[in-house]
């Protein structure tokens, strides 16, 4: 099959976000002016740079008159976030606090998680978490949209700091199997990797 307008796919649902997947989630947390803890999932994530180590996200929608992302005003009000990544473990956490709710609710208290102060940003981290990227916003780029009530926007940040939790480093590496990162797919589907295979790449 081909298609080329999002709209005319003929399937029984839009199959984009299923063909790219599974997609990392950051579980992003940043304050807003008066101190309020945010916390939400994106899965249009991910790492562009190690050096010095780059993330991109995603947060799209509503414009901020019709009640855009916390999470962007928040960024761009205080150049600070948390990239918090999840795992199986914290997937129904992860979950619950991507509820639409009003910029005063503390989605960590939502969520059920812990908040523990970061070291080098003014920005709680998840303490569960298998890992947390500490990030200093460094631009945002808005994007084309097809209807003019909604936004889309990247949103680039450098990491300063990354705390991991010992318990998924085993031999000096990062332990798949006990980490357990989760990702999403299409639809309502995700998955947790437990295992994965080594491929070096070609000796010329
Ligand atoms: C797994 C998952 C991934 C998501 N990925 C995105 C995303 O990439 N971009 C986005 O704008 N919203 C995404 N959402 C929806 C946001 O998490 C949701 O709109 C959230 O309420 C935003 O919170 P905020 O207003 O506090 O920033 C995702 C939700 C889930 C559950």
């Amino acid at each position: 099959m081909f298609y080329d307008d999002p709209k005319k796919h003929n399937l029984k649902h839009n199959p984009f976000k299923a063909l790219i997947a599974p997609r990392p989630i950051a579980w992003v947390s940043s304050v807003d002016l008066d101190g309020v803890p945010n916390l939400a999932p994106f899965s249009f994530f991910n790492a562009i740079s190690d050096n010095p180590p780059m993330i991109v996200f995603a947060p799209n929608g509503l414009r901020p008159t019709g009640h855009g992302k916390d999470t962007l005003r928040n960024i761009q009000q205080t150049n600070e976030f948390v990239v918090n990544l999840s795992n199986w473990a914290l997937r129904e956490a992860m979950n619950a606090s991507s509820a639409e709710v009003g910029p005063e609710v503390d989605e960590f208290a939502l969520a059920g998680v812990t908040a523990t102060p970061s070291t080098h940003v003014n920005v709680p981290r998840v303490k569960e978490a298998p890992a947390s990227l500490e990030c200093r916003f460094l631009t945002r780029i808005s994007l084309p949209s097809t209807s003019p009530k909604t936004e889309n926007n990247i949103v680039i940040g450098e990491v300063v700091g990354i705390h991991i939790d010992d318990a998924i480093i085993r031999d000096g590496m990062i332990d798949t199997a006990a980490y357990h990162p989760l990702a999403r797919h299409g639809y309502m589907d995700y998955s947790a990797v437990d295992s994965v295979f080594e491929m070096l790449r070609p000796d010329v």
